[in-house]
């Protein structure tokens, strides 16, 4: 199996950063989700929110990455089985995931940077703070990211019950060639 894209299947490059980002994402918002309700006296108070970010920067640069090597490459063709409305709705639906990853990315960008500090990421390198002291950055970006974070989540799960409903009903290849088997 070709690491490449293609018209049929998906490359091993693709499925790699597809399911490291999936398992990324949904461990991101449980930590999240874990993170906020933490308090001063907890041994993880300080170390989780600095794991959050640097993780966070790192999807940020895979995502990066990742819609490049879309635009590079060929992508496989909609499967025969699925009608005009599916493949419009499954384009619609990545569209969407993309456009809230990245809000949540930026959002989560202008909390951590609101004082001016860069983002370390795990004291590997930095990434500055270009628009700090926004009025109430802080709060606004927070509201935002929460939001946004539920919003994809719900996105992604109408989106694998989808993947999961074409596998089981359907029995077609639209899941097993995203996990390599076809
Ligand atoms: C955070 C979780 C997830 C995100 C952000 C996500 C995002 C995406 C995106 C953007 C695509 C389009 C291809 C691409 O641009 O790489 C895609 C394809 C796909 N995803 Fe996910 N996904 C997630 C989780 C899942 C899960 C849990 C499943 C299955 C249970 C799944 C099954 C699939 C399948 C089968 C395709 C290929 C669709 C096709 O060939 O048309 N994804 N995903």
């Amino acid at each position: 199996m070709s690491w490449r894209n293609s018209n049929t299947t998906w490359g091993s490059l693709s499925r790699v950063i597809h399911w490291l980002s999936a398992i990324t994402i949904i461990s991101l918002f449980a930590l999240g989700l874990w993170m906020v309700d933490l308090t001063y006296y907890d041994s993880w108070y300080r170390r989780t929110p600095h794991i959050h970010k640097s993780i966070g920067l790192l999807l940020f640069f895979i995502t990066l990455f990742r819609l490049m090597w879309l635009w590079l490459t060929i992508k496989p063709a909609p499967l025969q089985e699925h009608t005009k409305i599916e493949q419009i709705l499954a384009k619609v639906t990545h569209g969407i995931l993309y456009l809230l990853l990245f809000s949540l990315m930026l959002s989560g960008y202008f909390i951590s940077t609101a004082d001016g500090r860069a983002i370390e990421v795990f004291n590997w390198f930095e990434v500055s703070a270009v628009f700090p002291g926004i009025e109430g950055q802080e709060d606004i970006a927070g509201k935002i990211h929460y939001t946004v974070a539920i919003s994809l989540i719900v996105v992604v799960s109408v989106h694998a019950l989808a993947a999961i409903k074409h596998h089981i009903i359907d029995k077609d290849n639209t899941l097993k060639r995203m996990l390599g088997l076809s």
